[in-house]
C-alpha cells in the first residue's frame, strides 16, 4: 500500500483553528460547481460552522448549490428527533446557510432493513458522486465517521455498533448514556477514501494520542484514521494542543 504524508496545517489556539478551517473549507467549496460534501457533527466543527455562517451566510448562490451527504447517523430514531445528525447539521449549519432540503442525502434512521438502507446510500454515491469534499472529525479512539476501531480499510457504508467510548463521548450532548443509540450508520472507509479531497479537523489535547497514532503509528484498522495515509489528497487542520505542542 502506498503511503503519503498528509498536508498538516498547524494552527495556534481554538480561534485560529476555527478561522483557518473555515477559510480553507470555504475556498474549496467555492472552487467547485455543485460540491458534494460530508460535514461532521460534534464539538470540533461548531465554531467553524459559526464562522462560515458569519462570514459567508449571505452567499446564498453558493449554499444553494451545495449538496450535503450524511457522513453518519444514529439508527432507530424517529423523524424530527433532535439527536438525529441530519437535524443537528440542519440547526448548526444547513438550514441557516440555506442548503435546500432537496440537496440533502441522508440516512433513514428508521429504515426497516438497515443493510438495504446502507446499500441505497452506496448506490446513490455511485450514481451521484464522487464526494468532492469529505470533512471529518477524529474520535479519541481513532474513528472517522463512525468507522470504529476494527473497521477494514475497504469497508463500505453499513450499520455499525458504536463502541462504549464513542457512546460515552456523545452522551455529553444528550445528558445521559441511555439517550445515545447503540447502533449507527456510517459511510465506510473505502467510501470516504474515494473522495476528491479530505479535511480532517482535530482540536484539543484530548485528541493528541489519536492524532499521533493517525500520523505516525502503524497503518491498521485498529486506528481507522490511519487509512488517510494511503490517500494523496488529505489536509489535516489541527491546533497545537492536538499536535502535542505547547
Ligand atoms: C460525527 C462523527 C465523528 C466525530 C468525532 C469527533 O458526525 O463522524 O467521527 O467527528 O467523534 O467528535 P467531536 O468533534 O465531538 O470530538
Amino acid at each position: 500500500m502506498g503511503e503519503f504524508m498528509p498536508d498538516i496545517i498547524r494552527t495556534d489556539d481554538a480561534q485560529d483553528f476555527a478561522d483557518t478551517a473555515a477559510r480553507l473549507i470555504w475556498a474549496r467549496i467555492t472552487s467547485i460547481k455543485n460540491p458534494l460534501i460530508t460535514f461532521p457533527t460534534g464539538k470540533t466543527p461548531l465554531d467553524i460552522y459559526s464562522r462560515l455562517l458569519r462570514d459567508h451566510g449571505g452567499d446564498k448562490a453558493v449554499w444553494e448549490k451545495v449538496r450535503y451527504l450524511a457522513l453518519d447517523e444514529y439508527v432507530g430514531l424517529p423523524e424530527g428527533d433532535e439527536r438525529l445528525f441530519a437535524q443537528w447539521l440542519g440547526r448548526e449549519l444547513l438550514d441557516r446557510a440555506g442548503v435546500p432540503a432537496s440537496n440533502r442525502m441522508v440516512f433513514n434512521s428508521l429504515a426497516a432493513d438497515p443493510a438495504q438502507e446502507a446499500k441505497r446510500m452506496e448506490q446513490w454515491i455511485a450514481a451521484n458522486g464522487p464526494i468532492d469534499i469529505a470533512i471529518l472529525g477524529l474520535g479519541e479512539n481513532g474513528h472517522i465517521g463512525f468507522n470504529e476501531p476494527g473497521s477494514a480499510f475497504d469497508s463500505v457504508t453499513r450499520q455499525i455498533a458504536l463502541s462504549p467510548e464513542t457512546r460515552e463521548a456523545n452522551a455529553r450532548y444528550w445528558g445521559s448514556l441511555d439517550k445515545v443509540p447503540e447502533q449507527a450508520f456510517t459511510l465506510g472507509l473505502k467510501t470516504l477514501s474515494s473522495a476528491r479531497h479530505v479535511f480532517l479537523l482535530v482540536s484539543g489535547a484530548h485528541k493528541a494520542a489519536a492524532l499521533e497514532a493517525t500520523l505516525h503509528g502503524p497503518l491498521t484498522p485498529d486506528v481507522p484514521a490511519t487509512v488517510l495515509r494511503t490517500l494523496p489528497n488529505v489536509t489535516i487542520i489541527a491546533d497545537k494542543a492536538a499536535l502535542g505542542l505547547k
